[in-house]
């Protein structure tokens, strides 16, 4: 168990003595009275108003309008700081990949490549960081005037992760806001807290005093003060759009808040009669039940055509068959416990609500629960009435529409209000080109023959509608935290050489 009482704030690792929030882990067990029980994983503070301002704070101060010692330091030095502060992190490896799986449930295997691709994503972002440096020793000349372009910080960032990847989505907007010189407040998700006390003090002895500060708390006491202080010039929020409208309104100088942010997404694959159905099949149940379906790029609906569905069906319900149920830590484990509470009663719901409008559960077992389990169901054949047609489950649930024209599943795209990525399966190239336009000013990717996914993480990674503002990726978040500032200097006689 993790009993954490500390957090870091202006420099120092502050001890709590108030209100804590207990922590439990899907992983559990079967109580005497035959319900399931969450095991107690340890405790985080549930700090209030008043360290979240003392934090604001620290990082305004640190700051100090852009003259603080990080906002000014050269871009060598803070590159030294973040790769110590790699080296420390590296050294917690252990740990936070133990908390990675307890809290959220999350394999191994997983929970291990969430860690490491962070790392790497650090190591890719001071990379990037060296060819900007590079860039603005460049001058550019016109009209008479000389001028250095240079990439400055915004300010204070407020950085907020997911549940389904909290360390590595959290770090992919405070690393990139965090290097550019801001200062960074930022607040650990709900379910995934724990595994980044580990991480604390390697923030602390790595970067001066204030640049990196702790919010801890309920989202809903903690946040809005924030916000409404008008002192926060960046919000970095990846999670729901309806948290992300609530806290862009509590910003009194909205149109002055940059936002980068990364929300609710409906991915829908499209698999016609020209596709490889086994390869369709394996990126669908890739990009379907990675994570059992708990994340933004997952497939979250499948229209397939007509003439092939039935064996596409046989396929698919054979394929999920396969996948290995079972605890985190279980060897080649594909689907664990879902860490979010009454999880497995919402998809019952909703998979509920099809079968009541005419779908039914296609594979064997599908849709049964146990504990925190939700066995994979694919469910079909879906229509626009039905809750699953629009809602994103966020879960182990696959509901897949036949279709005879390719008009439907480009109305589904034109009418949803989401915007992130689409997969197309054919191995009929005009096919393919006919089907890329039409989707590309829909979407913000268009995958062909392959699963959604956000990675490789030097491509942008952006969404359209109710899916993101800005973008992020290694490059783009360099630029989303940044600003294109200028010196200029007027050529004249006396300074020309
Ligand atoms: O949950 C949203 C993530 O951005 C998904 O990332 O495609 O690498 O799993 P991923």
């Amino acid at each position: 168990e993790v009993h954490q009482r500390e957090y870091l704030s202006g420099g120092e690792m502050k001890t709590w003595n108030g209100e804590v929030s207990e922590v439990y882990s899907p992983v559990g067990f079967w109580g005497e009275d035959g319900t399931f029980k969450r095991k107690l994983i340890g405790t985080y503070p549930v700090c209030t108003e008043k360290e979240a301002f003392e934090a604001l704070d620290a990082a305004l101060e640190a700051y100090d309008n852009g003259r603080g010692e990080w906002p000014t330091m050269s871009i060598a030095n803070r590159i030294k700081c973040m790769e110590r502060f790699i080296f420390k992190m590296s050294e917690q490896r252990t740990l936070v990949v133990k908390l990675l799986m307890w809290e959220i449930g999350k394999s191994y295997a997983d929970s291990a490549k969430e860690f490491d691709r962070t790392i790497e994503y650090i190591n890719a972002t001071i990379d990037a960081l060296k060819d900007i440096d590079r860039q603005s020793s460049r001058f550019e000349m016109a009209e008479g005037l000389v001028a250095q372009i240079r990439r400055s910080p915004l300010g204070v960032v407020l950085c907020m992760g997911p549940f389904n990847y909290p360390l590595n989505e959290t770090f992919t907007t405070l690393i990139p806001a965090l290097i550019m010189g801001n200062t960074i407040l930022f607040k650990p998700p709900k379910h995934g807290t724990l595994l980044h006390y580990p991480l604390l003090r390697a923030f602390q002895e790595s970067f001066p005093k204030g640049v990196v500060n702790t919010i801890y708390g309920r989202g809903a006491v903690v946040t809005p003060g924030l916000m409404a202080s008008g002192k926060v010039n960046v919000l970095a929020f990846i999670g729901s759009s309806k948290v992300a409208n609530d806290l862009k309104k509590r910003h009194p100088k909205i149109n002055r808040l940059r936002a980068v942010l990364s929300l609710d997404a409906k991915n829908a694959a499209i698999v016609t009669k020209h596709a490889d159905l086994n390869q369709a099949v394996s990126e669908c149940i890739l990009g379907a039940l990675s994570f059992n379906g708990q994340r933004c790029t997952a497939i979250k609906l499948i229209f397939v055509q007509k003439e092939v569905a039935d064996e596409f069906l046989k396929l698919l319900s054979d394929a999920v068959a396969n996948l290995k149920f079972g605890l985190p830590w279980d060897k080649d484990v594909k689907l664990t416990p879902l860490p979010e509470p009454n999880k497995t009663e919402y998809l019952t719901d909703i998979v509920n609500d099809a079968i009541a409008k005419g779908a039914r559960v296609v594979n064997e077992n599908g849709g049964e629960t146990s504990a925190s389990f939700f066995f994979p169901a694919i469910v079909y054949p879906v229509n626009e009435n039905m809750k699953l047609y629009r809602e994103e489950q966020f879960g182990p649930v696959i509901p897949v529409i036949p279709y005879e024209d390719i008009e439907e599943p480009i109305t589904y795209q034109i009418d949803s209000p989401h915007g992130m990525q689409v997969s197309i399966f054919s191995n009929d190239a005009k096919e393919i080109s006919s089907l890329i336009d039409p989707f590309v000013n829909l979407v913000s990717r268009v995958n062909i023959n392959s699963q959604c996914q956000r990675g490789p993480d030097v491509f942008p990674f952006t969404g359209r509608k109710d899916s993101a503002e800005g973008t992020l990726s290694v490059h783009d978040a360099l630029r989303s935290f940044s600003i294109r500032s200028l010196v200029t200097t007027k050529m004249t006689e006396t300074n020309k050489n």
